[in-house]
């Protein structure tokens, strides 16, 4: 859809969102991966306004930061003490106006540009997280054809508490205004059509009424919804455009709400990821964030999260039970009951189950990742594997090498991380501790239970075991009367040695049966008996 690029889009994100009883502001509440300021951004943005400028007020500084992170071209707005969504337009209409007029200075006025914002200005509330730019196209196209003084976005829900209402002209059905549900009679209670707080004004109307706006209201607040009558009574055209789907405009006002529209969208962008080709097992334990990317023929298996700017290749299997942010899944990997975090996983390679890959883990193509083994800034090559119980932390392993079960890269001196290089086709001994800084070569081994302290060159075993001492009937000895020595005087064949009187005997074999399970003695029982 073509539309007209509207001279500025304000957001209004002053107020403190009383409903939501938080520290955070309740702009800054997030569902689907972006706070609830992002997504009105990210929907004013794609408008392509001239300007763009976000009305704060409570906690300004932090929204105000946010939004500038979001994007730094926004224009901040702060509010001053007269309350109101009318107030907090004027607030925005004079930054934008200042700005309107430095620009027409800085290019020297020749007669064309303009020292006030001219043209549409949209206008929406902060707290609408599920509109979306389509529909505020649809808004603006619908302004600029019929050449509207005022375009306000409505529907009808099925409870209108809280809402202004939609006041109509009886026969005509032409907009009149808007009454807030405080300032409500029982008869226009009674509407259910209501104003979603998402307005195109033409900046000339709206600067003309703001002036006139009072506070002789229930709430003593500066009314934006009174824009809408004064307009009209100037011999404005002020219309109305009516969506279908009332969740496109509904707004937060408190938790249970954004739990409502938060399931809501998830619920909307699973559905576009299954008509994309996305197999999503069990939508209803699937979270998708807005900004990740999926595609064709991935599976999404029951309990998984993706989070950020996650994307996940074709053919991928992930979940159940899996928490991804910010994470590259590449062709045909497979990622089981696992929590990664800025991390690569490369095609064809396999995590999981119950790893923890941290930022800055690369797992290379065909590689693995297994079970109880934790990664952080670890480049792991084409082909290796760390399969079981181990901890890569400031490592760079090269590709078809493997690293045995219980293998801790020991990163940390207790000040200072150090790093580790492990070649390619290397093989590390299960339980190796290897003490960066470190290098092992290619094709290099290291025995079982080595704790590695210097490089080991290629080709080179690394091995630092102490020879293993045995002392033979050391438990006879110094554990006597012990279900350990008994069952090993059994083994030796010398019984006689078990230092055990058979009083004591006959007390240890009553211990050792009351230690059983009861289930288990019952199932023992025929068979003693038959003894
Ligand atoms: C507003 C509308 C109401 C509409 C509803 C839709 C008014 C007077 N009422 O009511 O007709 O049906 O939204 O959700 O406009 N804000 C400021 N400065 C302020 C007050 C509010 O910036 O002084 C911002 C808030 O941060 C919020 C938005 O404006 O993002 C709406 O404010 P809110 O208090 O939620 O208005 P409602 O009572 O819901
Ligand atoms: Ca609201």
């Amino acid at each position: 859809m073509t539309h007209a690029r509207p001279a500025a889009v304000v957001v209004l994100a002053a107020g403190e969102g009383t409903r939501m009883r938080s520290a955070t502001p309740k702009v800054l509440h997030p569902l689907a991966g972006r706070t609830m300021l992002g997504h009105a951004l990210a929907a004013a943005r794609a408008l392509d306004p001239e300007r763009l400028a976000v009305v704060v007020r409570h906690e300004r500084d932090r929204v105000a930061a946010h939004a500038l992170e979001l994007d730094p071209r926004v224009l901040v707005a702060d509010q001053d003490d007269v309350p109101g969504t009318g107030r907090a337009v004027q607030c925005a209409l004079g930054v934008l106006d200042a700005a309107a007029h430095a620009a027409a200075v800085h290019e020297g006025h020749d007669g064309h540009d303009a020292d006030q914002v001219e043209g549409a200005v949209v206008v929406l509330a902060g707290d609408i997280p599920l509109l979306d730019a389509g529909t505020l196209a649809e808004l603006l196209e619908a302004h600029a054809a019929d050449g509207n003084a005022v375009t306000v976005l409505t529907t009808e829900v099925e409870d209108p508490t809280g809402y202004g209402r939609i006041l109509r002209e009886p026969g005509t059905g032409e907009v009149l205004g808007v009454v807030e549900h405080k300032d409500a009679d029982d008869e226009q209670r009674a509407v259910r059509e209501i104003n979603s707080s998402v307005y195109v004004f033409d900046a000339a109307v709206l600067r003309g009424a703001l002036g006139r706006l009072g506070r002789d209201n229930a709430q003593g607040e500066v009314y934006l919804t009174d824009v809408l009558a004064i307009a009209r009574s100037d011999g404005g055209a002020v219309r109305a455009l009516r969506v279908d789907d009332p969740v496109l405009v509904e707004g937060v006002n408190d938790r249970a709400q954004l739990a409502t529209l938060g399931a809501e969208l998830n619920r909307r962008i699973l559905a576009e990821w299954m008509a994309a080709g996305v197999t999503v097992v069990d939508p209803a334990t699937t979270w998708v964030d807005v900004d990740v990317e999926l595609e064709q023929d991935v599976t999404l298996l029951p309990g998984t999260q993706l989070h950020g700017t996650t994307r996940v290749a074709r053919g991928a299997v992930v979940g159940p039970d899996t928490t991804l942010t910010d994470v590259v899944v590449e062709e045909g990997a497979q990622v089981v009951r696992s929590h990664a975090t800025q991390a690569r996983i490369g095609a064809g390679a396999v995590v999981g189950p119950f790893s923890f890959l941290r930022p800055g883990t690369s797992l290379g193509a065909d590689g693995k990742i297994g079970a109880f083994v934790e990664t952080k800034n670890a480049t792991i090559g084409d082909h290796s594997k760390v399969p079981h119980l181990s901890y890569v932390g400031d490592a760079t392993i090269g590709e078809h090498t493997n690293i045995g079960a219980a293998t801790i890269f020991v990163n940390y001196d207790g000040v200072t991380k150090h790093h580790t290089t492990v070649g390619d086709h290397v093989r590390i001994g299960s339980d190796n501790a290897l003490v960066a800084p470190l290098t092992i070569g290619d094709g290099a081994y290291t025995g079982a239970g080595s704790v590695i302290r210097r490089d080991v060159h290629p080709g080179a075993l690394g091995i630092n075991t102490a020879p293993q001492r045995t002392i033979d009937r050391w438990v006879l000895r110094r554990r006597p009367g012990t279900p350990s020595a008994v069952a090993a005087a059994a083994a030796l064949g010398d019984e006689d040695d078990a230092p055990l009187s058979p009083q004591a005997r006959a007390e240890l074999a009553r211990a050792l049966a009351a230690q059983t399970p009861p289930d288990r003695r019952q199932s023992d029982a025929p068979s003693t008996e038959g003894r």
